[in-house]
């Protein structure tokens, strides 16, 4: 029972899905003709990744990399790559896929990186986006729901590696930090 421990829900299932679809629309006119290629950031972006692309009307591939953003690093972001794209991305348009945006380091290091190799452009999507923590002047190209700055779980986004495989974005209780 994932339940027990969430104080709120603050983004509902349906809601997910409704605003995945709507992005999905935006994102197929937007990418009408162009060779896609769908990059998810393990392991949050992954339920995301999965919804959106149903709502995708592209014959869009998609890959997938894990990295670690070094502590303390200023905004020229470094990152550590734990598993790189098995595809190769130069002429290709990357549209990366995130669970979260909330410093914006990591978002601002892969850019950097995608573009270097070579893609033809480079565009985000995240579910969420949480300005108010935001310490690297970036942002989304599409969000799905702009969020307090307020610890979130579930639909992929977890607390040490719990409460990914909640349906729905929920705010966990006080005890469970404890
Ligand atoms: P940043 O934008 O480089 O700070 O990194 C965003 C990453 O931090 C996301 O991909 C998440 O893995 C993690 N993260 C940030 N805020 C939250 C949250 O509220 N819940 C769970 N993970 C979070
Ligand atoms: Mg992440």
């Amino acid at each position: 029972m994932l339940e027990k421990d969430i104080k709120k829900v603050l983004i509902s299932q349906e809601e997910i899905v409704k605003r995945s679809a709507e992005l999905g629309r935006q994102i197929t006119q937007d990418y009408e003709g162009k060779q896609v290629l769908a990059v998810a950031l393990l392991r949050g972006a992954v339920p995301f990744l999965a919804e959106l692309i149903k709502h995708i009307d592209l014959d869009i591939q998609y890959d997938f990399m894990d990295v670690t953003s070094y502590s303390g690093t200023d905004s020229t972001g470094e990152i550590k790559i734990l598993k790189d794209l098995d595809t190769p991305i130069r002429g290709l348009d990357v549209l990366l896929v995130e669970d979260i945006v909330d410093t914006g380091r990591t978002l601002q290091a892969v850019r950097k990186l995608l573009l270097d190799r070579g893609a033809a452009s480079f565009r985000m999507v995240a579910l969420l986006d949480k300005p108010e923590r935001r310490a690297v002047d970036i942002q989304a190209d599409y969000v799905g729901f702009t969020v307090p700055d307020e610890f979130v779980v579930g639909f992929g986004l977890d607390f040490n590696q719990h409460f990914r495989s909640l349906p729905y974005i929920g705010v966990l209780k006080d005890e469970c930090y404890k």
